[in-house]
């Protein structure tokens, strides 16, 4: 498959100083400062669908809505393989406005997707031989009309883009704060000699407030 074939993937997060994204509780609520919680809106609307794994829906219970002045709202991608995404959930009970998207595997209960069905989400099949393959997902994506991805989190689905090597540019944002013990932004990448470390083309790097914004570009590919 080729990156034409793929949207473009833009992965962003906030990070303490010794690179958590949540405490070992998963409060994560909030790392970075205003302008970085800004930024991240602007991500929102600056991306065709915002994609999140059920991890950070459980815990946080976000909307992904876009929440800025006359700002677009993307379209709400769930990674979720057994539908565990609550029927309560603020997502599920917003589809009014703006699309939510559930990706599952084969082994999800028909039942469960049938309760989930009444809050009008969409639904896709990943086949369990493909797992929740990125690419698989990505290229569901982009069939679907999805040409911008804005992955938000939490730390498995970021690693599992990063360790595909489906990432065009990573927005990181590191506020002045220590966390120890937490969640990883980023996993095992299976990376064991530095000459293998993941460098990017080119990098941009700004202060936001009290944090710094680390623009990595891994590819020649932009944002349309
Ligand atoms: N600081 C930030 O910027 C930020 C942003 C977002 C989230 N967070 C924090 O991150 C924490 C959650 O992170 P997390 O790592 O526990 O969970 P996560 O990445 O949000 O969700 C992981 C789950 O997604 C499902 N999944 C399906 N396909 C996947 C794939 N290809 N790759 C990865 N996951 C896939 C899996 O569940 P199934 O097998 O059941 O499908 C997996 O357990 C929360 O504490 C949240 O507050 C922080």
């Amino acid at each position: 498959m080729k990156k034409a074939d793929y949207p473009y993937v833009t992965v962003s997060y906030a990070q303490s100083l010794d690179g958590r994204i949540a405490t070992s509780e998963g409060d994560s609520q909030w790392i970075g400062g205003p302008e970085s919680l800004r930024l991240a809106h602007e991500l929102r609307r600056d991306h065709d669908g915002i994609l999140v794994g059920v991890g950070t829906v459980l815990r946080d219970d976000p909307l992904l809505t876009c929440r800025i002045p006359d700002g677009r709202n993307p379209i709400r991608i769930i990674l979720d393989s057994t539908l565990r995404t609550p029927v309560s959930s603020r997502i599920l009970s917003t589809t009014d406005q703006s699309p939510v998207w559930l990706l599952h595997g084969s082994s999800a209960s028909p039942e469960r997707r049938e309760i989930l069905a009444g809050t009008g989400c969409r639904f896709f099949e990943l086949n369990s031989g493909e797992g929740q393959g990125v690419d698989r997902i990505l290229s569901l994506l982009k069939k679907n009309g999805v040409k911008s991805l804005f992955v938000e989190g939490g730390g498995a689905t970021i690693t599992s883009f990063l360790t595909a090597r489906a990432v065009d540019c990573l927005t990181v944002i590191t506020a002045p704060l220590l966390i120890g013990k937490g969640i990883e932004a980023v996993g095992e990448l299976g990376i064991r000699v530095l000459a293998k470390a993941m460098r990017p083309l080119r990098f941009k790097r700004w202060t936001l407030g009290n944090d710094e914004v680390t623009q990595l570009f891994f590819t020649e590919r932009t944002l349309t």
